[in-house]
């Protein structure tokens, strides 16, 4: 089955082919990330305008790239949320209108959930699993028990990780998205003489806060202008720690073999360095993404599309984008 993934929940519109699940035919991605840089983060109602301008010829091009027409696909799997509310209208009903005209069928999936399918377009998955959810929204852990099946064991009270990073960026100066920003800086000092705090919640819960680290980062860019790069390295070093104690506890705590890393943070080497020793700790086998599938894509849409189209899961025609949309509903 050749599902049609569709992506347009923040600021990249995406589309992607993939045949049964994890062979990825062709995938293409209009960003409008530039334009929000100089905002210093995404505009919702721009956002929303460059997907409309986009999403045709992005679909077209990646049929064309797969040398494929429109009705060599089968189906078509759209994000349906969570995310902005005008950037998931255009996915969605763009997705809806092609299946409709094509007579084939439509599922809808959720952002993050499809974010772990990025791991099934490089060997099958296995369950069951632990799952780390990084991204720019969204810091979540899940038990991956079966396709469809996740408990969400933890998430941020607060802020969460990739947006740390993000205003940790904006007050050292750095651009958006500050992911990557403060990686190269990090990367550019062998170590920090400077700590951020690492928020420690208690041991009742797998949850994460990181408000007080973003905080502490503003205030110490302000003290120590001319320690960027320490700083970028302090805050990589607490965000990490704070991620890697959380997997490390629940991997004692539930019965993984497996540990599936997804979302933008995910392209974070120290990040990933770190998650392979706890791996080797705990015995137990990590998975990261290729990096260009860590932040959004559609590829990760048509794969987890894929197994709930093969379980009879459809959208509706009259189905409105999920804003909100809880994982493991
Ligand atoms: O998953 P994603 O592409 O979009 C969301 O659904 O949010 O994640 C974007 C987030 C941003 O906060 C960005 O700064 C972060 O991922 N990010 C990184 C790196 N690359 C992207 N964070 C740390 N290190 C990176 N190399
Ligand atoms: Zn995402």
């Amino acid at each position: 089955m050749r599902v049609l993934g569709i992506e347009s929940s923040c600021d990249e519109t995406a589309a992607a082919v993939v045949e049964n699940g994890d062979r990825l035919l062709s995938t293409m991605l209009a960003s409008s990330a530039a334009i929000h840089a100089q905002y210093g983060g995404v505009v919702p109602e721009v956002a929303a305008r460059e997907h409309t301008m986009a999403i045709l010829p992005v679909v077209k091009g990646v049929l064309a790239q797969a040398h494929l027409a429109m009705q060599d696909i089968d189906a078509v799997a759209v994000t349906e949320g969570p995310g902005l509310l005008g950037a998931l209208l255009v996915g969605v009903t763009f997705g809806k209108a092609l299946a409709l005209g094509l007579n084939i069928p439509i599922v809808g999936v959720h952002h993050l959930e499809a974010h772990l399918y990025a791991n099934a377009l490089v060997e099958p998955l296995r369950f069951p699993a632990l799952g780390l959810l990084v991204s720019g929204g969204h810091t979540t852990l899940v038990l991956w028990e079966d396709h469809g099946q996740l408990k969400v064991l933890g998430e941020t009270r607060d802020d969460a990780a990739g947006e740390a990073f993000d205003k940790g960026a904006r007050a050292l100066g750095l651009c958006y998205p500050g992911g990557p920003e403060i990686e190269r800086l990090a990367s550019s000092v062998p170590q920090t003489a400077l700590s951020l705090p690492v928020a420690h919640l208690g041991s009742q819960t797998l949850d994460f806060s990181f408000s007080g680290v973003k905080t502490a980062t503003v205030e110490l860019a302000r003290r120590e202008p001319h320690r960027k790069a320490e700083i970028a390295k302090a805050l990589q070093i607490a965000v990490v720690t704070a991620l890697a104690r959380n997997v490390g506890r629940a991997l004692d705590q539930y019965p993984a073999h497996d540990l599936y890393l997804a979302g933008g943070v995910t392209a974070n080497q120290c990040l990933r360095e770190r998650m392979q020793q706890i791996a080797l700790e705990k015995g137990v086998a990590v998975h990261f993404p290729p990096r260009q599938y860590c932040t959004d894509n559609a590829a990760m849409v048509a794969s987890l599309g894929y197994y709930k189209l093969i379980k009879g899961v459809r959208l509706p025609y009259n189905a409105s984008p999920r804003v909100n949309y809880p994982l493991g509903t």
